[in-house]
């Protein structure tokens, strides 16, 4: 396909692993926040993602030279952009997939909770316009903290008179794109056959990666097992740390973001056996919402996996993130149904 042959061209082969192959270019793709840290390098890679049809970029600045640039590349979807309000309806309207980086990153020292004043009112008005303009579409959110921001944007869509809520998605594919790399890394495995599920939530000790289920097999001694399982809950602020208050990942979290999108056209293209791991309502642990394995399908949620059998070490870990991921949940909630 195109997509292979340009990541041939780049060496960004490893895009091939995942992303989808579909070749009907079919499909309307929102960004919202698109000239952002995330937002460039994902709509890069969501511009040369076969089955997008229009490209349509969100953003309160810089969204016109973004989308300028981005329309010169030679692959089939057509780039728009839009900037502020009063053009969120026009990028909006007929959205099939809607994938939402707008608000604030941490500094060092920062939790992702510190950024909800700023991003819990973002992502509550972005959610409220797409509840007006395309309730159907596939909403995955990026922006932190992810724990609070799905519950505003599933209150949000309520308030709107939108009860579906199978496809709204926390996007936490970067915390299985982390422990994909860290595990193959230390066990010296090929990455690409590496698929290490992550449940729970996406901060801190909410994130819960499932090494007794990795493909293939894998075993670490108890000491280890630690060491990994908290790098990956770590990692966000490894990165933080790193960049030295020039923001959080961006990179991964573009690829991330735009491998979760692909997902999300595979499904509504019919493809069978589409399956991630996504922050949702769900009934799957003591909170309103979670992180497991889903199927997804052309109206979102088909089924959901649920966690699996999980080890004793892992079992710890659900019980230990429950009181943080309700009091996030809450709190989202609570702002949403506040916010006028
Ligand atoms: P950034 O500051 O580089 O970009 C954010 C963009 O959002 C900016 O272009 C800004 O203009 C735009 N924006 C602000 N208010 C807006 C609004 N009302 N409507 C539309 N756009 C608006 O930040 P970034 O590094 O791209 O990170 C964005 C968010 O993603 C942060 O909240 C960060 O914590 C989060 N994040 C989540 C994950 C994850 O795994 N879910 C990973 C990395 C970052
Ligand atoms: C991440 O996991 O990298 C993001 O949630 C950004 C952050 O603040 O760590």
């Amino acid at each position: 396909t195109r997509l292979v042959q340009m990541n041939k061209m780049t060496g960004l082969s490893v895009l091939a692993r995942s992303f989808s192959v579909s070749n009907q270019s079919n499909y309307k793709v929102s960004v919202l926040g698109a000239s952002g840290g995330i937002g460039q390098p994902m709509s890069l890679l969501l511009k040369q993602t076969p089955g997008v049809k229009h490209l349509a970029l969100y953003d309160i600045a810089h969204t016109p030279g973004v989308a300028a640039d981005l329309s010169h590349i030679d692959t089939a979807a057509k780039v728009t952009g839009h900037t502020g309000p009063d053009e969120i309806g026009e990028c909006l309207t007929g959205c099939d997939v809607v994938v939402i980086p707008a608000g604030v990153p941490r500094k060092p020292g920062m939790t992702r909770d510190d950024l909800f004043t700023t991003n819990a009112s973002i992502v509550a008005e972005l959610s409220k316009a797409c509840a007006k303009y395309c309730p159907k579409a596939f909403i995955c959110i990026i922006s932190n903290p992810v724990n609070s921001t799905v519950p505003i944007c599933c209150e949000m869509f309520k308030k709107a008179g939108v009860n579906d809520l199978g496809k709204v998605f926390g996007v936490s594919t970067l915390d299985i794109v982390r422990s994909n790399a860290f595990v193959a890394e230390a066990k010296g495995l090929d990455v690409s056959s590496v698929n290490v599920p992550v449940i729970g939530g996406h901060a801190g000790i909410t994130i819960i990666p499932v090494i007794s289920q990795c493909q293939p097999s894998v075993t670490f001694d108890q000491a280890a097992l630690e060491a990994i399982t908290t790098r990956i809950q770590d990692a966000g602020t490894e990165v933080v740390k790193a960049k030295a208050g020039a923001g959080s990942a961006t990179l991964s979290m573009a690829y991330a973001g735009a491998r979760f999108a692909a997902s999300a056209l595979d499904a509504l293209s019919g493809k069978e056996g589409v399956v991630e791991c996504a922050f949702v309502p769900s009934d799957r642990s003591d909170t309103k919402y979670f992180s497991t394995q889903l199927v997804l399908g052309p109206n979102g949620i088909e089924s959901n996996l649920g966690t699996g059998k999980l080890s004793a070490y892992e079992e710890s870990l659900v019980a230990a993130c429950i009181p943080e991921l309700q009091a996030s949940i809450k709190k989202g909630e609570e702002f949403a149904k506040n916010y006028n």
